[in-house]
């Protein structure tokens, strides 16, 4: 079966699939807004991947959308193959298929869980009948669709002789990728390169020139998902599933940012190239990490903060005298940009228009003028704004979530002298100001109790961070946090940049707030109580 996969036959290509909008979507608190992921889709394609999987169509009406749109605008002809996920059931497939279809290069993947386990506990299937299904759905997406995958769920501890089976049914049938999961992230990087080689070489009719791409996905339960996706590429398999940040199902998925360096910073010994652009890789690390509330560990390997900072003396030395001494890529083959000294309170409106191309972002004329204020001030409190400044201004100017409810005015007071107060200034839903005022334990606590009585959507806190965006003490403070509704326990996150990190704690806070009112369809419930000149007091408990 010869993949319809053109312009990456070469086999010295190893291709990305990334699946941040679906398996890392699928993150405790990662919900996303169907434009937050057209936007992580349009970036994803300057980063170069080569295949989107940009959802679950049939998870709802709304996961449906979100894929038709991603397929329209991103999957164009110069575009990466858009590919939504189906489980082998007829319904989920056609539903699938109406997600992609607009896409210049669509892409059906469906799925079958083929362990023992998996059989007899989840879909109470035969391994006989497991091959019917596969044959019979495999093949009514290879009827709809010229390009489709699958993959046999937790292949990691399914029976290796019935997963050869099972992947020369779907062959048979129609599919042209097949992607081996390691879904509960169990297997060592040895036993994972030997599976993939013995799967290579024993499908009948998905052998070396068959035409058929091996692919492999691998959890992170064990922290091995990079090296058994580096151990699959070795043994043949020449797609790997993987995500931003390596976010995903419980412990994550395979980093994208990972296995890109790793095949691109030792080429002799993996001798084999990607189409990653590798200097969108901090970037779009940055607008995933802000768009779902998660916060990039600062030891994370490429993307974290300190994943290029050099604090021993010794190494400090070696660097000062050659940065090959304790650095094997450069900051900038990844996007770090050197946190030079760009701009500062005179620059103008074009001055920051033009800065702000460089950094790869074309603004409407509005959004310009917003980011524009918003430096404006900035540039007044803090002598030198930098490029990380200005990322993070973008972020949190122009990537929020629909507000519902937003912050006008907030001020706080605390100290060792009584109470920590916070007296805030909302705007409704319905456009109207409210005035309220809340006791904590701290300021930041008084704060989101001042908004508590106002969005009045009951949630626990379960992540708040702060960290600032430069050194000094006018830095710029960006804090994530991420919130959890009781009785569902679905989680929200949220993202805020001020130089003042108690309104940056507001903003992030309102953020997840709204998305939690979107997400969980509050949005036309939530009626705060009370006219425009109520204060409440909120004793803390
Ligand atoms: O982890 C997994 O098995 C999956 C499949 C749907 C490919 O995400
Ligand atoms: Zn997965």
């Amino acid at each position: 079966m010869t993949s319809p996969i053109s312009r990456e036959t070469d086999e010295n290509v190893v291709l990305f699939f990334d699946t941040t909008l679906r398996d890392g979507e699928q993150s405790p608190g990662a919900t996303l807004s169907s434009s937050e992921k057209l936007e992580i889709a349009r970036q994803l394609k300057r980063l170069g991947v080569d295949i989107i999987e940009a959802g679950f169509p049939a998870a709802s009406p709304d996961d449906l959308a979100a894929v038709q749109r991603i397929a329209q605008e991103v999957g164009t002809e110069d575009g990466p193959i858009i590919c939504g996920l189906a489980r082998a059931v007829e319904q989920d497939i056609r539903t699938c298929w109406e997600g992609v279809k607009m896409a210049a290069r669509p892409r059906i993947h469906t799925f079958l869980g083929t362990s023992d386990i998996h059989l007899k506990y989840q879909t109470g299937l035969t391994r006989a009948q497991a091959i019917e299904v596969v044959k019979t759905n495999v093949a009514l997406a290879r009827s709809l669709c010229a390009d489709v995958e699958f993959s046999p769920m937790d292949a990691g501890r399914t029976d290796p002789q019935f997963l050869v089976e099972i992947c020369a049914t779907a062959v048979a049938a129609g599919a042209t990728t097949l992607n081996i999961p390691d879904t509960v992230g169990y297997v060592t990087p040895q036993e994972w390169g030997e599976l993939i080689a013995m799967l290579v070489a024993e499908t009948p009719g998905a052998g070396p020139g068959s035409g058929v791409i091996w692919s492999v996905h691998c959890h992170n339960d064990l922290g091995m998902a990079t090296a058994n996706s580096l151990a699959g590429v070795v043994n043949g398999a020449r797609q790997v599933e993987v995500t931003i940040n390596g976010i995903g199902e419980r412990a994550g998925n395979t980093s994208l940012e990972e296995v890109a360096m790793a095949l691109q910073t030792r080429p002799q010994f993996y001798n084999l190239r990607t189409n990653i652009n590798s200097r969108e890789i901090v970037k779009t690390s940055r607008m995933v990490s802000n768009y779902t509330g998660m916060h990039v560990q600062p030891n994370k390997a490429i993307v974290g903060a300190n994943a290029f900072a050099h604090e021993a003396g010794i190494h400090q030395d070696g660097m000062l005298k050659n940065a090959s001494t304790y650095e094997i890529m450069t900051p900038e083959s990844v996007g770090w940009t050197q946190s030079r000294l760009v701009l500062g309170k005179h620059s103008g409106r074009h001055a920051l228009k033009v800065r702000l191309h460089e950094l790869g972002y074309e603004l409407e004329k509005e959004q310009v003028n917003a980011v524009f204020e918003r430096f404006k001030v900035l540039a007044d409190a803090k002598k030198n704004v930098t490029d990380a400044d200005l990322e993070a201004l973008m972020a949190d100017e122009l990537h929020r979530p629909v507000e519902y409810f937003k912050l006008a005015e907030i001020q706080v007071t605390c100290g060792t002298m009584g109470m920590p107060t916070a007296t805030a200034k909302m705007v409704t839903p319905e456009g109207e100001e409210t005035i309220v005022a809340a006791v904590g334990t701290g300021p930041v606590d008084a704060c989101y109790r001042a908004v508590d009585l106002v969005v009045q959507c009951p949630n626990t806190l379960i992540e708040y961070s702060v960290h600032s965006v430069t050194a000094g003490i006018d830095a710029l403070g960006e804090v994530t946090v991420r919130i959890a509704e009781p009785a569902s326990g679905r989680s929200f996150g949220g993202y805020g940049a001020d130089d003042d990190i108690i309104v940056a704690s507001v903003k992030a806070y309102l953020a997840a707030l709204n998305r939690m009112v979107a997400g969980m369809g509050l949005g036309t419930k939530v009626q705060p109580e009370g006219d425009a000149a109520t204060v409440a007091i909120s004793a803390g408990d």
